[in-house]
């Protein structure tokens, strides 16, 4: 049982997320790796692990090309038959595979040690024509040096080396200066060249995003200025507005000359001046006649 032989590993591999079902993957892995391929027996188990309904993980199984629900040699060669790997001889090199090992492309060799299958590009184009020998990477792989290759694998599996069918001991492999198969170390800058060239677009980006923003200022500018000269025109087009006494609207009136005391404004020096008060008092009631 997975939950006995890999406990720790399932554990931890549960506690990253947040819904059992999201462990699927790396469970099927594990799973694929302990069987060989996923049995019936070992999709119900994956199933059991994560509460799922075992015709969803059958679901997850048939989607992707890398499980394997059927039996498989020890070893899926997989060949790269894409331009670049094309033109540097992978279909001489599927031809020298079929020929050594008697299949053809999705079968078994009868000792149940190799199956063999054609694949789309493995992003290695430089060190064309490539092959996975179980997800291993196998650099420069000419028909000549197909029996150095076939030899190496026949010895992990001799000597029971790990090998992991679902890629999660996956390794690079390639050909020394004697013609044997050798592993080699992933260089660091494959992992660490997409930092480069991400940080240079990003400042591009933001220079690019001064430039439109310098741009969208001197437009503002352009617009305030235009706006200006406009309100200036039409000040100086507009019919002057006269002030009920007469001045321009806006314009204080102007005081009257001054000859002498307070100055009197003009408004009201056109108005008739007050009456003078009269000498004879009115008759009142109650005063008594003269006579
Ligand atoms: S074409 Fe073969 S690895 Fe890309």
């Amino acid at each position: 049982m997975l939950l006995d032989t890999h406990t720790s590993e399932i554990e931890a591999i549960l506690g990253r997320y947040a819904s059992k079902r999201s462990a699927v993957l790396p469970l099927l892995y594990i799973a694929q790796d302990s069987y060989g391929h996923l049995t019936d027996k070992a999709i119900r188990e994956v199933a059991t692990i994560l509460d799922m309904p075992h015709t969803d993980v059958y679901e997850v199984v048939g989607f992707y090309t890398l499980f394997y629900n059927k039996p498989m040699g020890a070893w899926v060669l997989q060949v790269c038959d894409d331009v670049p790997c094309c033109y540097l001889g992978a279909e001489e090199l599927i031809t020298a595979l079929k020929d050594t090992l008697g299949i053809v492309e999705e079968q078994t060799t009868g000792d149940g040690l190799f199956t063999l299958q054609r694949v789309k590009c493995l992003a290695a184009c430089n060190r064309a024509p490539v092959l996975q020998a179980n997800l291993d990477y196998v650099y420069e792989v000419t028909p000549a040096r197909v029996g150095a290759l076939l030899d190496s694998l026949r010895s992990r599996v001799a000597e029971a080396k790990q090998r992991g069918v679902s890629g999660r001991f996956a390794e690079d492999y390639a050909f020394g200066p004697d013609g044997a198969l050798v592993q080699i170390e992933r260089p660091a800058e494959t992992v660490a060249a997409p930092a480069a060239p991400v940080a240079e677009e990003v400042a591009l980006v933001a220079e690019e995003v001064a430039l439109v923003a310098e741009e969208v200022a001197s437009v503002a500018e352009e617009v305030a200025s235009v706006a200006e000269e406009a309100q200036a025109q039409a000040e100086e087009a507009s019919p002057t507005q006269l002030a009920p006494d007469g001045s321009p609207a806006g314009e204080m009136p102007k005081p009257e000359t001054v000859t002498g005391g307070d100055a009197i404004p003009a408004h009201a020096a056109q108005q008739e001046p007050p009456a003078e008060p009269s000498e004879e008092k009115p008759a009142q009631a109650g005063d008594r006649s003269p006579l």
